[in-house]
C-alpha cells in the first residue's frame, strides 16, 4: 500500500501583473503555468491596475487548464485551493480570490487565503529541503522590503526586524531605471545594464548603513534622488553608462547584504533566505553568496524564475498549511490589498490566548 498522500493543492496568484498557477502535493511540484501582462504596461512605465485585472480575467482559466495539462491531471484531482488574498492591487487580487472561491466551491474542496509575501518565503520549498527554523529572511519585491525572523512558516507569527521607511528595493530599481532611460521593467534592465561594468565608479549613498539606531531599517528614496541628481547634472548622457548603473546597483546590494548579515549575527541565526523579485538580481545573489560564505551563514535563494511572482509559491505555501493542519479560510474570504505580513495565512481569525481574570 502506498503511503497516504495529501491533497493536490491548486495555487493561484494574481496580486500584480502575473497570473500564476501552481499544483503541489506533499512538497512536490506537479504542474504550473504563468501568464504576464508586463508588455501591456510598458508604455505607461508602470503597472496599470485595470489592465492587469482584465488580463487576469482572460488568463486565469487557461492558466489553470495549462497547469493541469502539464501535470497530466483533471480539475477533479484538485483537493484544496490556495490563493493570494493580499497584499497587492485590489482589482487584480479580486480576480484571483473570486476564481479560487469558484474552483473551491465547484470542486467541494477547502480554500486557503494566503499572504503574498509569505508565498515568496515558500518559493523554493518545492525544489527540496524544508525551511530551517529559525531563519532570517529578507523579502525584496516591487512593493516591499522587509527583514524578518521566521519560525514555523505555517504556524508561527512572523517577526519584523525592520522594513523600509519609504520606497521598496524593487521600486527603487524601477524608478531609477526610468530616470536613467532604461526599459521597463527596471530591475532586470539595471541587472543587464550593470553587467561587466565598474560598481565602484561612483560612490552613491548607502542609506542607513551602519546606523546602530536603525540596524535593520531600510530607506531607498534618498538613493533614488542621488541618482536623479546625477542624471540631471549629466543631461547629455542619454541612456546612462554601465558604470553608473553598476554603481547604483552596488549601493542597493551593499545595504541589503550588510543589514541581513548583521541581523544573522545579532540574532545568532546562521540560516538566511532571500526572496522576492529583486532576489533575481545577479549582483545581489553574487555578493550575498560571498558575504554569507565569509560569515559562515547558510544562504538560500530560490531559482531566479521562482523569485518573481508565480503560482507555484502560493501552491507550495498552501500545501505547507494543509500539511500543518491549518483551518481553511471562510467562504467569504475577501481580498486584502493592504494586508500586513503577520502570518502566512489570511482570512482566519487569530486564536487569542485568554488572559486570566
Ligand atoms: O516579487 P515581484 O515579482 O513582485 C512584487 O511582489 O512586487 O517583484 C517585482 C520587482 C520589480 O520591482 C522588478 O523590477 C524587480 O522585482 N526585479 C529585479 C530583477 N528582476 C525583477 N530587480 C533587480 N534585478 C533583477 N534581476
Ligand atoms: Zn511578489
Amino acid at each position: 500500500m502506498p503511503a497516504q498522500q495529501g491533497p493536490v493543492v491548486l495555487g493561484i496568484e494574481t496580486s500584480c501583473d502575473e497570473t500564476g498557477v501552481g499544483l503541489v502535493r506533499d512538497g512536490v511540484l506537479l504542474g504550473e503555468a504563468l501568464s504576464t501582462s508586463m508588455d501591456e504596461h510598458a508604455r505607461y512605465g508602470g503597472v496599470v491596475p485595470e489592465i492587469a485585472a482584465r488580463a487576469h480575467v482572460q488568463a486565469i482559466v487557461p492558466c489553470v487548464r495549462a497547469a493541469l495539462a502539464s501535470a497530466g491531471m483533471a480539475a477533479s484531482d484538485i483537493g484544496a485551493v490556495a490563493v493570494t488574498a493580499g497584499p497587492g492591487l485590489a482589482t487584480a487580487l479580486h480576480v484571483g480570490v473570486s476564481a479560487a472561491k469558484a474552483y473551491a466551491t465547484a470542486l467541494g474542496v477547502p480554500l486557503y487565503g494566503v499572504h503574498h509575501l509569505a508565498g515568496h518565503l515558500a518559493a523554493d520549498l518545492v525544489d527540496g529541503q524544508p525551511l530551517p527554523n529559525p531563519l532570517i529572511a529578507l523579502i525584496v519585491s516591487g512593493g516591499h522590503t522587509s527583514l524578518l525572523q521566521v519560525g514555523d512558516l505555517a504556524r508561527d507569527p512572523i517577526v519584523h526586524l525592520g522594513d523600509t521607511l519609504d520606497d521598496a528595493a524593487g521600486e527603487c530599481f524601477d524608478k531609477v531605471a526610468r530616470v536613467l532611460g532604461l526599459s521597463y521593467p527596471g530591475g532586470p534592465a539595471v541587472d543587464r545594464g550593470a553587467a561587466g561594468h565598474d560598481p565602484t565608479a561612483l560612490a552613491f549613498p548607502r542609506p542607513l548603513l551602519g546606523r546602530n539606531d536603525a540596524p535593520y531599517t531600510f530607506s531607498f528614496s534618498g538613493l533614488k534622488t542621488a541618482v536623479a541628481r546625477w542624471a540631471e547634472s549629466h543631461p547629455d548622457s542619454g541612456v546612462a553608462s554601465g558604470d553608473v548603473i553598476a554603481s547604483f546597483q552596488e549601493a542597493v546590494v551593499d545595504v541589503l547584504t550588510a543589514k541581513v548579515i548583521r541581523a544573522c549575527r545579532d540574532r545568532g541565526i546562521a540560516d538566511l533566505l532571500i526572496v522576492g523579485g529583486v532576489a533575481a538580481n545577479s549582483r545581489l545573489r553574487e555578493v550575498a553568496a560571498s558575504r554569507c560564505a565569509a560569515a559562515g551563514i547558510r544562504l538560500r535563494v530560490p531559482a531566479r524564475r521562482r523569485c518573481t511572482d508565480n503560482g507555484v509559491m502560493i501552491a507550495a505555501l498552501g500545501d505547507l498549511l494543509v500539511r500543518a493542519g491549518a483551518p481553511p479560510s471562510p467562504p467569504d474570504l475577501a481580498a486584502m490589498p493592504g494586508a500586513y505580513l503577520e502570518r502566512a495565512q489570511l482570512g482566519v481569525p487569530v486564536t487569542l490566548t485568554p488572559t486570566a481574570a
